[in-house]
């Protein structure tokens, strides 16, 4: 059974499509929001290789003319390098501001090729194909899009929505576990800020498989999670930055370690326990709370302690994250399993005790 989830932008609404196997019926879907007839797709290798042809051949069989460009998989194709082969093609196939992208990927290509049709002729109109479990629940929702510069992450973007975004959970089957788990730390997330309901149905959940089996309920209770939040905040001034929860440490995590030894999602993980350890011992969170986090996290085979509250390397990276807004550092916090809040402090609240 499809599900759809309308998200509400005046002018830039859009639809977000779930459905098993979507990728049968992309030209169907397609066509619902768009009349052109050209269709370029930036994806990856490793996406390309499972399901590219698949793609192509149903936009094909539409009566689209098609045409792609592969990149190299990986978070280093987000960059400034990767803009002018793009750009370069996208001239090379005539491409008009009436004509639409497709990104086929995970979220480097959906932040990479949104910001593409942002900039290119000044914008042009994309289609999200998230095939991560991230990008499926996180990124390809809400109009961020961006690269990274080699003084940081996502320093240069723009907000833009998509037209559409078709979600096909099948094609979380030939995932690995641990990009599996990176996107299910945003899931955890999403339960733990906003719906204690969701919360407990993960906390029963064991394996891959019964990810898999309740995959179409996670995404889309994901997705609609963060959708009342794009709605309400669309350009990250304050409800939005509730999605934050456990980002903070977390950036301060992946930076110590040289964005080598944990993924986005693990570090996401630990931030999640470990700020909530530390607001539980400072009465500012209900008890219990972290050891419920606790408890999920072993659930997944997920690390949750590795000490970064006391870690000063990791703190000093926290404190010049250029996302701060000047010495005010806005953490979120739970009250308890489903409500949160933001809390206006600055990087000294880590070492409190
Ligand atoms: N825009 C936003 O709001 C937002 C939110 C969160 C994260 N992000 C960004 O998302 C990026 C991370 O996204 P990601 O975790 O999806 O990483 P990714 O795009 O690098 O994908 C991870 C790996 O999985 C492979 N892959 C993708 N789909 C596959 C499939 N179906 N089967 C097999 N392999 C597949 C990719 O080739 C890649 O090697 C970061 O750059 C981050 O900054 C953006």
């Amino acid at each position: 059974m499809a599900k759809k989830i309308h998200v509400n932008l005046n002018e830039k609404s859009y639809d977000i499509i779930i459905k098993e196997d979507i990728l049968k019926s992309l030209s169907e879907e397609i066509k619902k929001v768009y009349k052109g007839e050209k269709l370029f797709i930036i994806t990856d290798d490793i996406v390309a290789r499972f399901y590219l042809d698949k793609v192509i051949n149903n936009l094909k069989d539409g009566g689209f003319s098609v045409d792609y460009i592969i990149l190299p998989n990986g978070e280093k194709t987000k960059s400034i390098e990767s803009l002018e082969p793009i750009y370069n093609a996208l001239i090379d196939f005539n491409m008009t501001r009436k004509d639409m992208i497709i990104t086929l990927g995970g979220g480097v290509i959906g932040d990479l090729g949104g910001f593409v049709a942002s900039t290119f002729l000044r914008g042009v109109g994309f289609i999200q194909i998230p095939t991560t479990l991230l990008s499926q629940v996180d990124s390809s929702v809400g109009g961020k899009v961006a690269i990274d510069l080699k003084k940081g992450k996502n320093l240069v973007g723009s907000f833009h929505q998509p037209k559409l975004v078709l979600i096909d959970t099948n094609v979380l089957t030939t995932l690995s576990l641990r990009n599996i788990k990176d996107g299910l730390a945003e899931v955890i997330k999403y339960g733990l800020i906003f719906d204690k309901d969701f919360f407990e149905f993960l906390s029963n959940l064991k394996t891959k498989e019964d990810i898999l089996n309740n995959i179409e309920h996670i995404v889309y209770t994901s997705c609609n999670l963060k959708r009342i939040v794009v709605e309400e905040d669309e350009k990250d001034t304050g409800e939005r930055m509730k999605l934050n929860f456990g980002h903070t440490l977390a950036h301060g995590i992946e930076a110590h370690f040289n964005y080598e030894k944990y993924t986005h999602g693990e570090a996401v993980a630990i931030g999640m326990y470990e700020i909530t350890k530390h607001s539980e011992k400072l009465g500012l969170t209900s008890k219990g709370v972290s050891d419920k986090i606790k408890d999920i996290l072993i659930n997944f085979d997920m690390e949750y302690d590795i000490g970064a509250i006391n870690n000063d390397s990791i703190l000093s990276h926290i404190s010049s994250d250029k996302k701060n807004e000047g010495k005010v550092l806005n953490v979120i916090l739970l009250n308890e399993i489903g409500k949160c809040y933001i809390h206006k402090t600055n990087t000294q609240f880590f070492k409190d005790e």
